[in-house]
């Protein structure tokens, strides 16, 4: 464990957690912790928006379902910010995999297995300081 400055992530409610009407307590666990939200916005993403967002999974075989997925409902968008929220708001989240993550974590404790092949995960968290960087200029360019 190491000490470092505040830092900002990108934190998505995806259209699943928005439809369920579980924004607020994505965003319960996320000042629980501590963490500060210092942007927040309801949005409904466009396809360019997405394809720049993800653009590191461009190729993959769950690209397209992804994004055909995050264009289907609104998309809750925030800012948080606190020491190491990075990696912080990734182990309040859990792992990929709603099945597999552990109870206690945001998707452990509310994420199901739809039974399909788009995995449907409920939040995202940007996965280090420079995707948070790019994350954030992409969706808050004002900030
Ligand atoms: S990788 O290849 O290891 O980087 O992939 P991973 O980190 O597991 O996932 C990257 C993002 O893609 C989402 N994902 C999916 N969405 C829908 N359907 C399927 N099958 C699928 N597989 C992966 C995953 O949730 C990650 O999105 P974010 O928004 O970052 O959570």
């Amino acid at each position: 464990m190491t000490t470092s400055e505040t830092e900002r992530t990108l934190v998505l409610v995806k259209p699943d957690g928005v439809t369920r009407q579980l924004t607020g307590e994505v965003l319960r666990r996320v000042e629980a912790k501590g963490y500060r939200i210092v942007a927040l916005e309801l949005r409904t993403a466009d396809r360019d928006l997405l394809a720049r967002h993800y653009a590191e999974h461009q190729g993959k075989p769950f690209f397209e379902p992804l994004v055909e997925f995050m264009l289907s409902g609104p998309i809750v968008a925030a800012v948080v910010e606190g020491q190491r929220v990075i990696e912080g708001f990734r182990s309040l989240a859990g792992t990929t995999d709603p099945t597999a993550a552990a109870p206690g974590t945001i998707r452990g404790d509310l994420g199901r297995d739809w039974g399909t092949a788009v995995v449907q995960n409920l939040v995202h968290g940007s996965d280090s300081p420079e995707s948070a960087a790019r994350e954030i200029g992409l969706w808050f360019p004002a900030l």
